[in-house]
C-alpha cells in the first residue's frame, strides 16, 4: 500500500532513524560526487499555493539528482484554480507521475489529495504542519549532538505550523521539548494534548522564555507572522518582543547551544543579526539538509523502501 507522509504523528520512530540514517548517507555520497540514479524514470509532481525557496528548489534539486524529473505546478496554471475537484485533479495527476508534494493552507486539503492519490502524497507545509523541515532539522540535530535523545530544545516564538510538527516529533522520540509563546499565541491544543497523550518525553509550554532556554541544547525560532499572517504583523510585533531570541536570552541555554531557524529570517524581529551570523547559528546547515533529507522521503515514499 502506498504511504504518504502528512504528519510526524503518524511516524514510528524506526520510520525516523531510517530517514535520518539514508540522509545522511545520501549527503556523505553527494559530497563523494556519486550520482545515485534511484529515481530514474519517476517524475515528482509539485503543486505550490504559497511561496517557497528552500522547500521547492531542494525538493526539485533532490529529484533532479536522483536522476528523476520534478514538475512544479503552479496552482493559477491548472484547472485547480477554475475549480476542478481535488478528487479529480488527484486521480488523473496518479496516471501521470510517481508523488505529489503539496504546499497549501490547509492541511484537510493535503489530506483530500492524500485520500484521492493512489500515489503518496508528501506534505510540504500547510498552516497547521511542516514535517519535511523538522525531518532535516532533526538531522541537523544529529549531526552536531550525536543524536536527539536526552536534549533538550526551546522553541521560542510563535506557537505555529513549525511548532506543531516539533510537538509531533517530540511524542514519538521522546526528547524534551519547551515551547516559549506569548500568550494568545501557544500552540494548538488538540496537537498538544494528542502528544501528551502518548506520555512519551517531556513537552511543556511556558510564558517564560528564559525557563524555556535554561539549559537548552537547541534553540528555536521562526517568524512571528506566517505565511498569510503578514496582516496581522504589526500587532503581533509588541507582544512578540520579549520572545525575539538574542544574545542575553542565549546566556541561560548550554554553552555550546545551537541554534535554529527554518527561514525565511526577519533579522531584529524574532532572532537578532548577531544571534544568526554568530559561532551558535547552524542554521546554513540546516537548510542544506533539506536537500538530503528530501532526497531520502522520495526514495522511501516511491521505492518504498524499508518500514514502507
Ligand atoms: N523553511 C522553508 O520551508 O523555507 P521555504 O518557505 O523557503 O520553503
Ligand atoms: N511558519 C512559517 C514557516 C515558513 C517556512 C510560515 O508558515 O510562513
Amino acid at each position: 500500500m502506498k504511504k504518504d507522509l502528512l504528519s510526524l504523528f503518524d511516524l514510528e520512530t524506526d520510520d525516523f532513524d531510517y530517514l535520518f540514517n539514508r540522509a545522511i548517507e545520501l549527503k556523505k555520497r553527494h559530497k563523494q560526487g556519486i550520482f545515485d540514479q534511484s529515481l530514474a524514470g519517476k517524475s515528482v509532481g509539485m503543486i505550490f499555493d504559497k511561496p517557497s525557496t528552500r522547500t521547492r528548489i531542494s525538493f526539485e534539486a533532490a529529484t533532479i539528482q536522483l536522476a528523476g524529473t520534478p514538475i512544479f505546478m503552479n496552482s493559477g496554471d491548472t484547472q485547480i484554480s477554475r475549480n476542478e475537484p481535488v478528487e479529480d485533479t488527484a486521480r488523473v495527476l496518479s496516471r501521470y507521475i510517481d508523488c505529489l508534494v503539496v504546499r497549501t493552507y490547509s492541511q484537510k486539503l493535503i489530506e483530500d489529495y492524500a485520500g484521492q492519490c493512489t500515489i503518496p502524497v508528501i506534505n510540504a507545509l500547510s498552516d497547521q504542519s511542516h514535517p519535511c523541515q523538522i525531518l532535516s532539522d532533526l538531522m541537523t540535530v544529529i549531526e552536531y549532538k550525536g543524536g536527539y535523545q536526552g536534549l533538550k530544545i526551546a522553541w521560542i516564538g510563535d506557537g505555529n505550523n513549525v511548532a506543531h510538527s516539533w510537538i509531533n516529533a517530540a511524542s514519538v522520540l521522546g526528547f524534551e521539548l519547551v515551547l516559549s509563546c506569548p500568550e494568545g499565541y501557544t500552540p494548538d491544543t488538540d496537537i498538544l494534548d494528542r502528544a501528551w497523550a502518548r506520555n512519551t518525553g517531556i513537552i511543556r509550554v511556558t510564558p517564560d522564555p528564559v525557563d524555556a532556554v535554561a539549559d537548552a541544547d537547541v534553540v528555536y525560532t521562526d517568524v512571528w507572522a506566517s505565511m498569510g499572517q503578514e496582516d496581522e504583523l504589526e500587532a503581533r510585533m509588541a507582544l512578540f518582543r520579549p520572545y525575539q531570541v538574542n544574545a542575553k536570552l542565549l546566556d541561560a541555554a548550554k554553552k555550546d547551544v545551537c541554534v535554529m531557524h527554518c527561514l525565511p529570517a526577519h533579522r531584529d524581529e524574532e532572532i537578532t543579526h548577531d544571534v544568526i551570523e554568530g559561532r551558535h547559528s547552524i542554521v546554513w546547515d540546516q537548510a542544506e539538509n533539506k536537500l538530503h533529507m528530501h532526497k531520502a522521503i522520495l526514495e522511501t515514499l516511491i521505492l518504498k523502501h524499508k518500514n514502507h
